[in-house]
């Protein structure tokens, strides 16, 4: 049998599904949950999916789905419960019995650093907005990296800055909820940056065999062009990579310097007035590198060139397909956004997150026939394997999630899972999707007339 290299995973993040709040410390989210109105009908995160005891049994579904890898988050206040300074043996355990058992099944882990849920002393101090978190989440990464680089070489450093800048700091409709201003908006960005820069640079300092890092990146604004005609395939890339005045919620703000070493031209002259003194080095520290980049990627937009060029959203048509969180489905974002992603930062792409939300539950016969999910699945998937046709290189697949989780402000009302959890309970259910998302891994995606052989 021939063994494909291409990844195919699923994927989660610690306070989603992990519970167990009792054995860590106190996490932004858990405060936002308290905080009346913030979270969808005041649920919390102290039990989630109970990964935490779960684990044997959530490993063993990855096994029998045949994935060989998987994406998890590390809860920063489970290692260091006041953010810094003592760190937690028993938290660390918890993970080295997850990386163990990972392994143990022959699959690959891939390790997110910051996945949102930070510590709240460290919220205290200021949060994203203090310059001191890029020393912080240095101290942390290199507990990390000291205990578990023996087994894990992928590590994913930070998780979409675009929201946990822009909808925690901007929007308000995530942890702590603030609306700051644009100069404090732009320097929690910069901080942002030079956290990733550094982790970088520590992972690639100790780790004990050679690493691979990855950026993964939200895709807001992703363009899809409504013709194949150059004019509207330009009106579109314009699009994607654009400073909208949502500045900390774009691509190019944060990839730009990572993979290219400078803010955009457009934001440099744009927000001139606000933007932080940036230090001497602080660009070389932030293009650190690195060998991933990370999307995730779930909708896109419509778009035609206007008369003078300029991109131009059409509104999608009367009963236009969409999830249950209202999400359009465009399997189509799947090639356009990792085409222009891909000529714009020659790097290698990792999709480290696509799925949808559905109306499951269990039916009479005891499955859970999510037949809208496998549908998605394969449309998605195609995109995906028509730009590796077309020379995108692609070299991974992660599913967004393994478990029905805390969506966190929609709690549990949106269902993400291949798996169906029930919240009560704690019981597992392996859906149709599962299965056929199985299937797919175990034949490189013949089985659904692809091929993703690399
Ligand atoms: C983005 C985030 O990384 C993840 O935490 C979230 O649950 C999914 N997308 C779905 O919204």
């Amino acid at each position: 049998m021939t063994h494909s290299k291409f990844l195919w995973g699923a994927a989660t993040a610690s306070i989603q599904i992990e519970g167990g709040a009792s054995a860590r410390g106190l996490s932004n989210w858990d405060v936002f949950c308290e905080t009346n109105g913030r979270v969808h009908a005041g649920h919390s995160a102290l039990i989630a999916a109970d990964h935490y005891n779960h684990l044997e049994e959530d490993v063993a579904m990855l096994k029998e789905m045949g994935l060989n890898a998987y994406r998890f988050s590390v809860s920063w206040p489970r290692i260091m419960p006041d953010g810094f300074g003592a760190v937690s043996e028993e938290g660390l355990a918890f993970y080295d019995r997850l990386i163990n058992s990972l392994l143990d099944n022959g699959i690959e882990p891939y390790l997110t650093i910051f996945h949102w849920d930070l510590p709240y002393s460290l919220h205290l101090k200021g949060g994203w907005l203090n310059p001191d978190i890029s020393d912080y989440i240095s101290d942390y990464t290199k507990v990390l990296v000291d205990r578990y680089s023996d087994r894990v070489k992928h590590w994913i450093t930070l998780n979409e800055p675009q929201c946990f800048i822009n909808l925690s700091y901007r929007t308000g409709e995530h942890a702590p909820g603030y609306h700051v201003s644009d100069r404090e908006l732009a320097l929690a960005v910069h901080n942002a940056l030079l956290s990733h820069g550094k982790i970088s640079q520590i992972i690639k300092a100790n780790a004990k065999s050679a690493p691979s890092i990855t950026y993964t990146q939200a895709m807001p604004m992703s363009s899809i062009p409504l013709t194949n005609t150059e004019k509207d395939i330009e009106a579109s890339r314009k699009r994607q990579f654009s400073i909208s005045s949502d500045f900390a919620g774009t691509i190019s703000v944060f990839a730009d310097p990572i993979f290219l070493g400078a803010y955009p031209a457009e934001y440099l002259t744009r927000y001139e007035s606000i933007l932080p003194k940036f230090g001497r080095d602080d660009f070389n520290i932030i293009s650190t590198p690195i060998d991933y980049l990370g999307v995730n990627i779930y909708m896109g937009d419509f778009v035609t060139a206007g008369p003078n060029g300029e991109p131009i959203v059409v509104s999608p048509k009367p009963g236009h397909a969409k999830t249950a969180y209202n999400w359009q489905v465009r399997p189509e974002c799947m090639y356009w956004a990792n085409r222009f992603c891909y000529e714009r930062y020659q790097k290698p792409i990792i999709i480290t997150e696509n799925g949808m939300s559905g109306n499951d539950w269990i039916h009479l016969d005891g499955k859970v026939h999510d037949y809208d999910r496998i549908d998605y699945i394969n449309r998605y998937l195609l995109e995906l394997n028509r730009a590796m046709k077309d020379g995108v290189d692609i070299r991974g697949y992660f599913h967004w999630s393994l478990l029905d989780n805390f969506e966190w402000a929609k709690g549990y009302y949106e269902r993400f899972g291949l798996v169906h959890v029930d919240f009560e309970n704690g019981n597992r259910t392996m859906k149709d999707s599962a299965y056929h998302f199985g299937t797919i891994a175990k034949t490189d995606g013949k089985s659904i007339g692809a091929d993703f052989t690399i």
